[in-house]
């Protein structure tokens, strides 16, 4: 009975969820946990032979499918997201989690790095997850979750446009759940911690900045992937239907200092 009553609530049986930056570190261990749960997952980046390995171990837990895309290019999104709604027949939700970090000295941020940052950080979650939508209003039902960031609230150094985007985030889940949530779509946002991933390379390759980074926190640790489960699964499935807009720190403390 106990185990019936888990089940519905974060049991994803029969979903399908879309990850973004899923050919690598946070999209993909979250579209991991997805299928752990039950979930059909679509996985989509630019890296083919990343993403073929990674559905390839993902097959072992549930159903997966890919497509290569570059959420870059803007003109393009409708028909990525066609391609992701075609593999399994319905989309249930979706993960925003394609992200870059180019770190430049505040003087020295260029046009070209701020454009792309907020473009692929920020543009991108609000204009794919629009793509999703009329399925989602339709069946009264959708899980949108965007990857926020410490620096959604904290400002690091050589770290402004992606600062900006992460904050961004924050707002950005605030309006959709606004505008969306009515129909059944809650909208919600994880602000990972430090983990270690090939965007954080420099952090984690560095032991002072690996140690400080730890030594913030109120665990006293930096994040391993597996603790995002617990966020991605609640957040994708029926027990979070009255959560949204909301953004859940999972930094092991560090905003809590
Ligand atoms: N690691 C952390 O500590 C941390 C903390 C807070 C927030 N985050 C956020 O978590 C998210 C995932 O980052 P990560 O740490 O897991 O780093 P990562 O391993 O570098 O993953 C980034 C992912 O984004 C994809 N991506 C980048 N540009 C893309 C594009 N133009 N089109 C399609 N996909 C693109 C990459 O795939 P391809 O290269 O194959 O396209 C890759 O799968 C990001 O939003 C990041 O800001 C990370």
């Amino acid at each position: 009975m106990k185990a019936k009553l888990l089940e519905q609530k974060f049991g994803l049986a029969d979903r399908t969820f879309v990850v973004t930056g899923a050919s690598s570190g946070i999209g993909r261990a979250m579209a991991g946990f997805l299928a752990e749960a039950g979930a059909n997952v679509v996985l989509v980046a630019r890296r083919k032979q990343e993403l073929e390995s990674a559905c390839i171990e993902i097959e072992k837990l549930s159903q997966c499918g890919y497509v290569v895309a570059d959420l870059q290019d803007r003109g393009n999104l409708e028909q990525v997201a066609t391609a992701c709604t075609e593999a399994f027949g319905t989309v249930d939700g979706l993960i925003n989690a394609a992200g870059i970090n180019l770190r430049q000295p505040t003087d020295q941020v260029s046009l070209e790095s701020w454009d792309k940052t907020l473009n692929i950080n920020l543009a991108t979650p609000f204009f794919f997850s629009r793509c999703f939508l009329e399925g989602m209003r339709a069946r009264g039902y959708g899980r949108i979750i965007n990857i926020a960031s410490l620096q959604s609230a904290r400002a690091f150094p050589n770290g402004l446009p992606y600062g900006a985007s992460k904050a961004g985030i924050c707002q950005l889940t605030r309006a959709m759940s606004e505008a969306w949530s009515k129909f059944g779509i809650t909208c919600n946002a994880i602000a990972p911690g430090f983990f270690p991933t090939e965007l954080t390379g420099p952090v984690f390759s560095n032991s002072d900045t690996r140690d400080w980074a730890a030594n913030q926190t109120t665990i006293g640790r930096n994040g391993e992937l597996d603790d995002l489960f617990g966020a991605t699964v609640l957040f994708a499935s029926p027990a979070s239907s009255f959560i949204t807009g909301q953004t859940l720190y999972v930094d092991g403390g560090f905003t809590a200092k």
